[in-house]
């Protein structure tokens, strides 16, 4: 959440920033903003607003200086706010004294360093990122060494944060250390420039490096260098990066949701595909030790939100195929369980971004204890593929919505291939069952292509739930685990309530909500479910609820007659979650964009959670 940019080079610093700013908009858009040292003045001025960066644009037309036109050095913020509300004066960057500051965090003690460095009258804001501006600028009086400076200060500082610092006296410098938050990093012949993610650093370079927690970046025009707290060179870890340079563009689309749900089919191709040879799971490319599969006994999914989903849909196979018991938790409640965790226990987390703190902590909980660790991330370098002891990487490329489409089927198709192994290692299945079960997952890619191909049903269809305020959607057995992830969708985009529920339940309580204002979106893909999900599905139709159902071709006959259906294209049921789920995502995507939403930045949310 939020993100920060620091630049220095030969390039204009309020383009460079601005440019990266709107990109890394989708990790926070309450406010927005940037200071830049003009290379004539050599001040550095702060230009901040509430709002979007298209609000920070406009007034940079109207009120910048002209020699910050020309200012080559600066750093920028896109917030979402968590100390103080959303107001001019909450955004960064901040300013005590000599230091000029943006974060990324919680400082947790920042009452406490309010009244230790005696702050209280040089703060303006109701922010915790100013205090640490103030505690800087004291030990920087001290010292007038600004390393020296930031090393005292992170000593003081309790809590996660990412800092990007300029100090008054070196206006062509920036400096940034982080704990926790992320930060990374790049120099090229345009300059050395520290944002919170990559997709603000393809502009320049595919070469960057993830700055190390607790060290000390120095950033100059033509070289960037790393310190310890104590002062002591480091060496930059340099890594490539693997995605294609323009694919953060939004490529002719109104929306990114859009277009990453077209995405779908490549990103399950590229990530299967290479894991594969002669149709068996191998995943010797990710440099996997597969004692981490067949030596544990206990299997626990830890995520959040879309990434927890796919842990539903792995259970229910889990279930079914290799016969265990697999646990899937909310990340963020995963340590108040108390859960049992040791040796024996295979902890998977799942995370598109790598960064959901609470993702990271339940991996850092369960290694402490002694757990095995696999990640599914589609980030490299991120944090939560460095705390893992393994990572298979999904290879969706950029996912910009705030929205989760393609890191979801990609995340899928990796726990389609783990059961196929497992079934493997342990002989449950034999070559051919193996072969037989990753041909159907070849074949899902086409099986997407065929909804997105049917997309205007879906958008009409989509008209009937426009108006509705609040609505049910049912299925049973997978098709519940699928809707858990269709109904996040609606609610976040679409800001309808939308609550996933499996069919047989209803009864016990829910369907006392059912009201002709009450549309439902049903889901039957399961055959052996079929007649049972269907009398369900009347039942809440005879008591006023409008239907809308998306139905397995090959089960869908005379379906019509009664009910709005959208068929999807026949695969076996345990691999019809992929269509459905692109159904579901068009759906929600075409409520939110005939409601005329800004899709891709949805009301409160921010895409990457890094505060617990
Ligand atoms: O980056 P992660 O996959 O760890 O993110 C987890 C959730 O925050 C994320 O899936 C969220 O639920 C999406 N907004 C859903 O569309």
């Amino acid at each position: 959440m939020c993100g920060i940019i620091g630049y220095t080079g030969s390039e204009t610093a309020q383009e460079v920033i601005t440019d990266a700013l709107t990109t890394l908009e989708y990790r926070g858009y309450d406010s927005a903003g940037l200071a830049l040292s003009g290379s004539k003045s050599r001040s550095i001025d702060i230009y901040k607003c509430a709002g979007r960066v298209s609000d920070l644009k406009s007034m940079l037309e109207k009120k910048m200086k002209p020699a910050d036109r020309e200012a080559t050095c600066g750093v920028g913020h896109t917030r979402w706010a968590t100390h103080g509300g959303v107001t001019d004066t909450n955004a960064h960057p901040h300013r005590v004294g000599t230091v000029t500051l943006v974060h990324n965090g919680i400082i947790e003690n920042y009452r406490e360093l309010t009244d230790e460095f005696r702050l209280k009258g040089k703060l303006k804001s109701e922010t915790d990122t100013e205090v640490v501006a103030g505690v800087l600028d004291s030990f920087y009086a001290e010292s007038e060494d600004p390393k020296k400076a930031i090393a005292e200060t992170v000593k003081e500082l309790k809590g996660t944060f990412a800092l990007v610092v300029m100090f008054a006296n070196y206006p062509d410098v920036v400096f940034a250390v982080r704990n926790v938050s992320p930060i990374v990093a790049t120099q090229s012949p345009q300059g050395s420039m520290l944002a919170s993610d990559l997709t603000a650093l393809t502009r320049f370079t595919d070469r960057y490096f993830v700055l190390p927690e607790y060290t000390i970046a120095e950033l100059h025009r033509s070289a960037l260098y790393l310190w310890t707290l104590n002062g002591k060179p480091v060496e930059p870890e340099w890594l490539t990066m693997d995605w294609e340079k323009n694919s953060a563009d939004k490529g002719g689309y109104p929306f990114y949701m859009e277009k990453e749900i077209d995405e779908q089919p490549e990103g399950i191709r590229k990530t299967v595909e290479p894991r594969l040879k002669d149709g068996i799971p191998d995943f010797s490319c990710d440099e996997l030790d597969e004692s981490i599969l067949t030596d544990t006994e206990e299997i626990t999914v830890a995520a959040c939100g879309t990434a927890m989903h796919t842990g539903l849909v792995f259970q229910n196979l889990a279930r079914k195929i290799l016969h265990t018991e697999v646990n899937v938790c909310l990340a963020s409640e995963y340590m108040y369980g108390e859960p049992v965790v040791g040796e024996k226990t295979l902890l998977i987390a799942v995370s598109q971004s790598g960064e959901t703190i609470d993702t990271l902590e339940a991996v850092k909980y369960a290694k402490k204890r002694g757990a095995r660790t696999l990640g599914i991330i589609n980030v490299r370098g991120s944090s939560i593929a460095r705390e893992c002891e393994s990572v298979l990487f999904t290879n969706a490329g950029p996912e910009i919505a705030v929205a989760s489409t393609k890191a979801y089927t990609t995340q899928l198709s990796l726990f389609y291939l783990l059961i196929a192994r497992i079934a493997y290692l342990k002989g449950i299945w034999d070559e051919d069952k193996v072969r037989d079960f990753t041909a159907h997952l070849c074949r899902t890619p086409d099986a997407v292509d065929e909804v997105l191909n049917i997309r205007k049903d879906i958008h009409i269809i989509a008209r009937n739930i426009l108006e509705a305020s609040d609505l049910f959607m049912i299925g049973r057995g997978l098709d519940y685990a699928a809707l858990q992830e269709g109904s996040l969708k609606l609610k976040e985009v679409s800001y309808i309530h939308s609550e996933a529920y499996a069919s047989g339940e209803l009864k016990h309580g829910p369907i006392a909500l059912i009201t002709e204002e009450t549309p439902v979106v049903a889901l039957a893909t399961q055959e052996s479910l079929l007649k049972k999900g269907l009398s369900n599905v009347r039942e809440v139709r005879s008591r006023g609820a409008s239907v809308v159902l998306f139905v397995k071709n090959a089960m869908s006959e005379g379906l019509e007659q009664e009910f709005n259906i959208v068929r999807l294209p026949d695969l076996p049921d345990e691999f019809m979650v992929f269509p459905a789920a692109c159904a579901l995502q068009l759906l929600a995507y075409y409520v939110s964009s005939d409601k005329g939403f800004d899709v891709d930045k949805p009301r409160n949310l921010a895409k990457v959670v890094t505060v617990e």
